[in-house]
């Protein structure tokens, strides 16, 4: 049986990520703030589950969470994740520091406590974290998100390299723009109500989350195995241009 570890679980990437994963060889230990959504999550699955209620903001508290997974993990998707849309003057260290601690530092403490439990097992640990194309291409308002995404990409790049000889193997994906709740809400706030709006800026259309899950399953398989530190775009070939 493999003990695969996903942030995130009880919405969009996260979730589609939980279904295609879901078969009896699996043992799916969900991390999420929302006991009732991991509940509700955990009632359909035919795999095995462990649920853990947790706030990833709390990094601090992140390495006590090892006493809740008592099995070495075999596969690790980081899909939790916080977007914001900031102008210069509403930005602030406060609001960056909540933003870098879910995207990017609680990946880093649960990482270690994967390395601490792995300890001397001859088998490889796979990890995947999302990240967004706003690491390079983000636009206006989005300095927080898209500099915690870019952080989140350079500690999987190093990371990849300090690990591999515990054979823990890393990358990370970025995907485009993705049909989920983080993507209704960004639609609320700037204003667009209709989701084939939306659609028209990306060359392939906006995508579903299976559509990301697939490539991270791929990415947490053995079939990905000679792929190391690297980052997957999934954004439908990106914007569209306004030229041609
Ligand atoms: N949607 C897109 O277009 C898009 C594009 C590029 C990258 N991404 C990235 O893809 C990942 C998944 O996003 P999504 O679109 O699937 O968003 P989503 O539907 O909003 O799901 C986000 C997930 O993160 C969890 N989460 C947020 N803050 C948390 C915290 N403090 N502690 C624990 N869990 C927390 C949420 O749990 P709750 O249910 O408790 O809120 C939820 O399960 C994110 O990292 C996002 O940045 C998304």
């Amino acid at each position: 049986m493999s003990n695969i570890l996903i942030t995130g679980a009880s919405s969009g990437i996260g979730n589609a990520l939980v279904q295609l994963l879901d078969n009896k060889d699996n043992h799916l230990i969900l991390i999420g703030r929302d006991v009732n959504k991991l509940n509700v999550l955990s009632k359909n699955l035919t795999a095995k589950s462990t649920l853990i209620q947790f706030d990833l903001e709390d990094v601090d508290n992140i390495k006590f969470l090892s006493n809740d997974m008592p099995v070495v993990i075999d596969a690790f998707a980081h899909c939790a994740g916080i977007d914001s849309t900031l102008p210069l003057k509403n930005v602030n260290y406060s609001k960056f520091e909540k933003s870098i601690k879910v995207n990017m530092f609680s990946f880093i403490e649960l990482i270690k406590i994967i390395v601490k439990t792995k300890n001397k097992s001859d088998f490889w640990t796979n990890v995947v974290a999302v990240s967004s194309i706003a690491s390079q291409h983000g636009g206006v308002a989005q300095t927080i998100y898209a500099s915690t995404k870019a952080a989140l990409e350079a500690s999987v790049r190093v990371l990849a390299k300090e690990l591999i000889n515990n054979k823990i193997r890393i990358n990370s994906v970025s995907p485009g723009l993705v049909n989920t709740e983080m993507t209704q809400r960004w639609m609320e706030r700037v204003g667009i109500d209709n989701i084939n709006t939306l659609s028209k800026f990306q060359l392939s259309g906006i995508a579903e989350p299976i559509e990301i899950a697939n490539v991270i399953e791929f990415l947490l398989s053995a079939k990905s195995s000679h792929i190391v530190g690297q980052n997957i775009s999934i954004d439908g070939g990106g914007p569209k241009s306004l030229i041609f």
